[in-house]
């Protein structure tokens, strides 16, 4: 983190944009934090912020139970921009007037400048905006400059002398051309943010901070071979060395030879690496299972007592690594009720729980892509930082049906070849995930002059900014082609490839 009084503070009014703002300012080189709407003044004040935004919101500032402006940001003297349901509240409560409207404004808007501006330039005049809102501000307060109108609606207004701006439409979303230079503007020129913020200045104080966190502790990490998890891994090695005992496990269900590759890679980067092969352990326990939670339950508990096994073995181990990134952190402080929950997926199964185990969780300040940029700077190679999200219970919820041997291999063959083939295009950059699903039914085929009767594998590629909500990817139909004729001619076993039209929701990514 940089230094306290670099701190941007948002306050979440519940908007589906707030974590954009938070982007965009990170993009600016500015540190941000998103707070619950509700948080006291004296937390904010703790953060030595030097400017706050309030976001939007679902809520009519005439609503019973709506979210309050705490006017006890005022008193901070800090400057504040409220956007949308942000900009309603500060007019509202400076003597201003909201009408509440039956009908929601959404989508493109264009804006006309009516007044000189502290936050809109020249340019933006006749710019298009994006709005998202139902009520707006019908009447400015009396210290307010109205310095920008849409149609008839009141767009922008100010108070340069209290140094507080609101903003009806959203600068965040990329489509309000000029929006970044708008948040700009009011973070830069009126904060007066030094943009010193960088991921790579984030690694020298994070590692100072684990030094002091965990003096001589033992430290331990379970390492996926994903993304979040290395980079968290190589952050602490780089803080505490070999204070950190990593544990790799080859459960069996990872992709065709990830298990070496990723252990050579994690030699390469110095990581103190505990390597633990437990296939058989895994698969003798899944014989005969084919039910998707039954199959998740056995391997999470496998996994936690592997891991106690290894925890014994290094002795007073006090903390545990976890790879928790921003936007779960966002989710669990919730703007209507805090809570602290960890996704489950996140703490291998409740491994802290049952063992006691304080957390260090240096990315929980970061987005992915931050995170990316933080381990290709530690020197994690593209093979580590750019791979795709896989799931902790690995091909086994990708083998519909019994998890054995011969579906491994199968799953793992066909799943190569979707690597390569998407891998290698120039649609792998749009994807969030794409992979194949071994099915548990046989169909007829003919080959040569042969009849066929074997097993089907499904394709599924999907785009998707945080794997909530995705899209089936329309992949082209030569790719489509070429990965189909390669599964069934080189991998003895499958005679049919389907591919998976089903976006999420209604659908999972997973079939399991
Ligand atoms: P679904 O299938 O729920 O997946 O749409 C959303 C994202 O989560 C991953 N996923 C998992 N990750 N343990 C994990 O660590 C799991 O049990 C699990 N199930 C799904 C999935 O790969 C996708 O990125």
């Amino acid at each position: 983190m940089p230094e306290k009084n670099e701190t941007l503070v948002i306050l979440d009014y519940g908007s589906q944009y707030t974590q954009l703002i938070a982007r965009r300012t990170r993009e600016l080189g500015i540190y941000s934090v998103i707070l619950p709407f509700s948080t006291d003044i004296a937390t904010i004040r703790d953060y030595e912020p030097k400017g706050i935004i309030l976001s939007g919101g679902p809520n009519s500032v005439y609503e019973k139970n709506a979210p309050k402006l705490d006017t006890n940001i005022l008193g901070t003297h800090l400057p504040i921009l409220g956007i949308c349901y942000g900009l309603q509240l500060l007019a509202l409560h400076f003597g201003g007037k909201v009408e509440a409207s039956s009908t929601r404004e959404y989508g493109l808007a264009s804006i006309k400048l009516t007044d000189k501006s502290a936050l809109l330039d020249k340019k933006t005049d006749g710019s298009k905006v994006w709005m998202s809102h139902g009520d707006h501000v019908s009447m400015a307060p009396k210290k307010f400059v109205v310095s920008a109108m849409s149609g008839n609606t009141i767009c922008a207004l100010e108070s340069t002398d209290d140094n507080i701006f609101g903003l009806q439409f959203h600068p965040e979303v990329s489509h309000s051309t000029f929006g970044v230079d708008v948040l700009k503007n009011f973070l830069v020129n009126i904060c007066k943010f030094s943009q010193s913020w960088t991921p790579g200045s984030f690694i020298d104080t994070e590692t100072k901070r684990i030094q002091e966190l965990v003096g001589k502790d033992k430290v331990i990490c379970a390492l996926s071979g994903g993304v979040d998890s290395s980079v968290a891994a190589t952050l602490v090695s780089k803080a505490i060395g070999d204070q950190q005992v990593c544990v790799f496990v080859d459960t069996g269900l990872l992709r065709k030879d990830e298990y070496d590759d990723v252990l050579e890679a994690y030699k390469n980067i110095g990581l103190n690496v505990t390597p633990v092969r437990a296939k058989e352990r895994f698969l003798s326990k899944l014989a005969g299972v084919t039910d998707p939670e039954t199959k998740r339950k056995i391997i999470g508990n496998e996994f936690i007592e592997i891991f106690d096994e290894e925890a014994k073995k290094i002795g007073n181990a006090g903390w545990l690594v976890q790879g928790t990134l921003y936007p779960d952190v966002i989710e669990s402080v919730s703007v209507f009720g805090p809570s602290v929950t960890i996704k489950s997926h996140h703490n291998v199964g409740g491994l802290p729980e049952k063992m006691n185990l304080k957390l260090i969780e240096p990315l929980r300040e970061l987005f992915k892509d931050e995170v990316r940029k933080i381990g290709a700077e530690l020197g994690l190679p593209d093979a580590i930082t750019l791979r795709q999200p896989f799931p902790g219970p690995g091909l086994a919820i990708r083998i519909i049906g019994e998890v054995n041997d011969e579906a491994i291999s199968l799953v793992q063959a066909a799943d190569a070849i979707v690597r390569e083939e998407v891998g290698g295009s120039n649609v792998r950059e749009s994807l969030w995930q794409y992979f194949a699903v071994l099915l548990p039914i046989q169909s007829v085929g003919v080959m040569g002059d042969g009849r066929t009767y074997e097993k089907v594998v499904a394709i599924r590629a999907v785009s998707s900014l945080d794997g909530m909500t995705a899209d089936w990817a329309k992949l082209p139909h030569e790719l489509l082609e070429k990965i189909s004729g390669r599964i069934v001619s080189e991998v003895r076993g499958i005679n049919r490839v389907v591919y998976d039209i089903t976006s999420k929701p209604p659908g999972t990514i997973e079939w399991e």
